[in-house]
């Protein structure tokens, strides 16, 4: 790139090295930085069509559950948030399933852990303990930052 510019600014005679040199390590600065943004390098998890559309209306569902949860706390309604949480977030039948179809073992795992954790949200929910919820809450939440950290579809 460098080589043709040079060609380029000489040709044109538009003159010095600094010039060009500018130019050059815009160029590639610019270069870096697109490549980073662009890069994903998390795991695909190669779904079909109609599962990429099941997995974000269940993960919008999630992040319904987190936000109506933080609302009842809120409240005081720390009763209601517990069943939310087991409801929604919980290891129930079908989430088992949803996550058994939407990636390899290592995925279920990941997957499982967390519903596991939505179940441990609903006991401490139960507990009508605040900060003992929040602990809770932001270990749920964890999971799904490492999950999104991890994996794409
Ligand atoms: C076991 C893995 C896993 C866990 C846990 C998980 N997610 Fe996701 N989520 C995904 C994947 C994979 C995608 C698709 C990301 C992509 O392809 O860029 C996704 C996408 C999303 C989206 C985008 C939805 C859309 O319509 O575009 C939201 C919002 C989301 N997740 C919220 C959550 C919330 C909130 C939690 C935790 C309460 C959570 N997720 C837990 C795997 C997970």
């Amino acid at each position: 790139m460098r080589k043709i510019l040079l060609v380029v600014f000489t040709l044109a005679g538009m003159g010095g090295s600094n010039l060009v040199f500018a130019a050059g390590d815009q160029m590639q600065h610019h270069d870096h930085h697109h490549g980073m943004s662009m890069m994903d390098t998390r795991i695909s998890l190669g779904l079909s069509a109609e599962m990429k559309q099941h997995q974000l209306s269940n993960m919008r569902e999630h992040t319904e559950a987190i936000h109506s949860i933080i609302g009842l706390m809120s409240e005081n309604n720390l009763e209601e948030a517990a069943k939310i949480a087991r409801s929604k977030l919980g290891l129930t039948p079908e989430m088992r399933k949803m996550c058994s179809m939407m990636g390899g073992e290592k995925f279920m795992t990941l997957g499982i852990a967390f519903h596991k954790s939505g179940d441990d949200l609903g006991d401490a929910l139960q507990t009508g303990d605040v900060n003992k919820s929040l602990r809770a809450l932001n270990k749920t939440m964890q999971y799904c930052v490492e999950c999104h950290a991890t994996y794409r579809q």
